[in-house]
């Protein structure tokens, strides 16, 4: 971030916040599980300037919104997604330090598409809640930021999603990935030496709205899972959670949960020690069982969880059969969005060239590749509490 004079009256501040992948562990961050997350070089930029009187004026490619005032903005009724966003932290934040009168002008840019499942919505909201943060010279640390993009996507947007996208986008590190505990939210970076193979995103431009899809009825119902399986479950409060309940345990209390429920629960389980072994095979160079994981982690969530789409589907299963491919899986919540997949860097360019092909012959849309860097968290520069 930078924090300058402009025409010697008004001061301007700038972030980069990022996407996130997650290469696995998905669907179990709100369940205490472990996920293993990375920011991407592709993200969005934010730029306040200053501005004289105290309105409030944010400008995106999606629109403009204006308000009289910090507090006419934490005041106001949302009509819309952004609004719900824009409320949510400056409210948040304004529970953990007062906000100035501060008038400011906010132009939103980047090249994160909308809808991939690559966490427009955390970066976005890390990104204003820096911004607020720099503004405001306040003491907030990265925790803090992160549980206001936290509350923001839960409490005023109403997806209650787990914790893992706003650590990826605050805390992740260049060529690692984030290994994150969410039942104790600690944090372990994981250097990725992928050698000659390559994590690359085909984007389905399916887009989903994870608030209005079934992504919050998969969270109650394995919330309803743990409920009944609680009582021969770990008791210890960290472990105290679905994905740390021994598999035959699960298999021994089945028929307790009903046929709708176990697949959910299998999964859960299944995908907590996935994302283990994926640690393992990444530590040890072993790129095809990193691949096989994949693969076994798609089946899960497109079988088990069933938060998959035929375009996800189509494009998992075409790219699993094409050579130089380790490993193809949906990722995110799903619903649309992205397919994540590790292929050999020889075979890159046929693969690009013939997966857009392909979709384009079965779904009469143009899909978009993206190349995967694992890049730096929300990037700040002198003065903040982070740096890039
Ligand atoms: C969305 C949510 C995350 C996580 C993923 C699925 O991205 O925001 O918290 O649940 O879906 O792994």
């Amino acid at each position: 971030m930078t924090e300058r004079k402009n025409n010697g009256k008004h001061r301007t501040w700038e972030v980069f916040a990022p996407g996130r992948i997650n290469l696995i562990g998905e669907h179990i961050d709100y369940q205490g599980g472990w996920v293993l997350p990375g920011a991407i070089s592709l993200g969005q930029w934010i730029k306040a300037t200053e501005i004289d009187g105290p309105g409030i004026h944010l400008k995106s490619p999606l629109g403009t919104w204006t308000y009289t005032s910090a507090a006419q903005l934490c005041a106001s009724n949302p009509q819309d997604k952004p609004s719900a966003f824009f409320k949510g932290i400056w409210s948040s934040f304004q529970k953990r330090h007062p906000l100035s009168s501060v008038g400011l002008e906010i132009e939103i840019s980047g090249n994160l598409p909308l809808g991939a499942g690559l966490s427009t919505s955390a970066s976005l909201s890390a990104g204003l809640g820096q911004i607020l943060h720099q503004v405001h010279n306040s003491p907030l640390s990265e925790e803090d930021l992160i549980q206001i993009a936290y509350e923001t996507e839960r409490a005023f947007v109403g997806t209650q999603c787990g914790h893992m996208d706003p650590y990826a986008v605050v805390k992740s590190k260049a060529n690692h990935l984030l290994l994150l505990n969410n039942s104790d939210l600690s944090t372990q970076h994981i250097p990725c030496d992928l050698g000659p193979y390559q994590l690359v995103l085909f984007h389905t431009k399916v887009t989903h709205e994870l608030s209005h899809s079934p992504y919050n009825e998969r969270r109650a119902a394995v919330e309803r899972a743990w409920d009944i399986l609680k009582p021969w479950g770990p008791k210890d409060a960290v472990v105290a959670a679905l994905p740390y309940l021994p598999l035959e345990v699960l298999e021994q209390h089945r028929s307790k949960l009903s046929p709708a429920d176990y697949p959910l629960a299998r999964f859960t389980l299944d995908e907590q020690l996935r994302v283990e072994n994926a640690v393992n095979a990444i530590k040890a160079k072993d790129y095809v069982a990193l691949g096989a994981l994949m693969n076994q982690s798609h089946q899960g969530l497109s079988e088990l969880y069933q938060v998959s789409c035929p375009e996800l589907d189509t494009m998992v299963h075409w790219s699993q059969n094409q050579p130089g491919v380790l490993g193809a899986r949906m990722m995110g919540g799903g619903f649309g969005g992205c397919t994540l997949n590790l292929i050999h860097q020889d075979q890159l360019a046929d693969w690009t060239l013939d997966a857009l092909e392909t979709y384009r012959q079965a779904y009469d849309i143009t899909g978009a590749v993206y190349r995967v860097d694992l890049s730096d968290g929300i990037c700040a520069g002198q003065g903040g509490f982070m740096q890039c």
